[in-house]
């Protein structure tokens, strides 16, 4: 019997900061599965700062559900590889029902942790930070290190495994209440809340030893403030510069300090989490082990319902979550 489902599509291309009526919920009627494909009801989407440049680039479709990872459950199937009650995960947007042959959807084995975990510490966010740290950034015990948007999904993963490998870590947030829980619960050694005061000159203050990893989320006055803190032999892995994503173009601003490249001899690299794919087995055991034995800790910040999912994408250049932003559907 076909289903009655919703879908949330962009029907305006944002200049700046998204608002919410550039978005609407479209309501829709999913057709039963035919020979050869199945039903999935949707139960968390992901939303994803690098969601922001497709927006207004065109790599997002109007009138079409906005591209984004989701976790759901099949609840019908004439698929021989997909049975009712599999938990699926794939990236066809956010929609609370949707349709599929198979084509990029994968089982998913939770392993007995909550499957939320494999959106976020388990997943696309955690495997991002444990790459761009331990493959681009080339981390060494014992370092120093610096995180921007460190109370982040991609931030605070990065942030502990710098402090699991002995290193001084220094993380920014927009917000005492994210520097409290990356001080108190993650034990990040000092959290500097980028909104108060001059970053530069706290970033200074913090960075005793200077900084030997850099891992980069924001761009702009971050770069710009880590720069001239940069150990020789200093390594910046570039994971995004979400202080852009809403300019035109995804124009970054404010880097004047770039010579320190020269004098201090560091390597800044840009990565994506799909470079390290062949290392996926070693950072899920390394994960999970992290995460079982309570090194490695997690937060969800969740929006209830697809009402909800414009807001939580616009809530990500607002500073609205701690930890990975989610929305739940009903
Ligand atoms: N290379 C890859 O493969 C890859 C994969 C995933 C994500 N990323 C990148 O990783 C970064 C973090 O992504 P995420 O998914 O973990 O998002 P997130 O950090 O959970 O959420 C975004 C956070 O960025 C901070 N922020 C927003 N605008 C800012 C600004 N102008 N200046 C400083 N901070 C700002 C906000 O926290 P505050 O309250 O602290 O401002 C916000 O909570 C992004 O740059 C993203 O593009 C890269």
């Amino acid at each position: 019997m076909a289903v009655a489902s919703r879908e949330v599509h962009l029907i305006e291309r944002p200049e700046g900061l998204p608002v919410a009526t550039q978005f609407e919920i479209v309501e829709t009627t999913i057709d039963d599965p035919a020979e050869g494909e199945f039903l999935i009801r949707n139960q968390y989407m992901s939303v994803d700062p690098a969601m922001r440049p497709r927006l207004s680039n065109g790599q997002q479709p109007l009138h079409k559900p906005l591209g984004a990872g989701t976790i759901g459950v099949v609840t019908a199937s004439r698929h021989s590889a997909f049975a009712e009650g599999d938990v699926v995960q794939h990236g066809l947007g956010f929609r609370e029902y949707v349709v599929s042959d198979g084509r990029g959807v994968s089982r998913l084995d939770a392993a007995g942790f909550p499957p939320t975990l494999y959106m976020h510490v388990l997943g696309p966010t955690g495997f991002t930070a444990w790459g761009g740290m331990l493959i681009t950034g080339e981390l060494k015990d014992g370092e120093n290190v610096f995180v921007s948007a460190a109370a982040g999904a991609v931030g605070s993963v990065a942030a502990q495994i710098a402090r699991i490998k002995g290193c001084y870590v220094i993380g920014s947030a927009g917000s005492s209440e994210k520097c409290e829980w990356l001080e108190n619960e993650l034990s990040i050694d000092v959290a500097i809340n980028y909104k108060e005061g001059v970053l530069r000159k706290n970033l200074k203050a913090a960075a005793t030893q200077g900084i030997d990893v850099y891992f980069e989320n924001v761009g702009g006055e971050h770069l710009d403030a880590a720069l001239p803190r940069m150990n020789v032999g200093g390594r910046i892995p570039v994971c995004g510069m979400i202080s852009a994503y809403n300019n035109f173009g995804a124009r970054s601003t404010g880097v004047t300090t770039l010579s320190n490249m020269v004098y201090q001899r560091i390597t800044m690299r840009g990565f994506v989490v799909t470079d390290f794919e062949e290392k996926r087995e070693k950072f899920l055991d390394d994960m999970r082990g992290w995460v079982a034995d309570g090194q490695m800790k997690y937060r969800e910040t969740v929006f209830e319902g697809i009402e909800q999912a414009a807001d939580a994408l616009i809530g990500l250049f607002t500073g609205e979550n701690i930890g990975k932003a989610l929305v739940k559907l009903d």
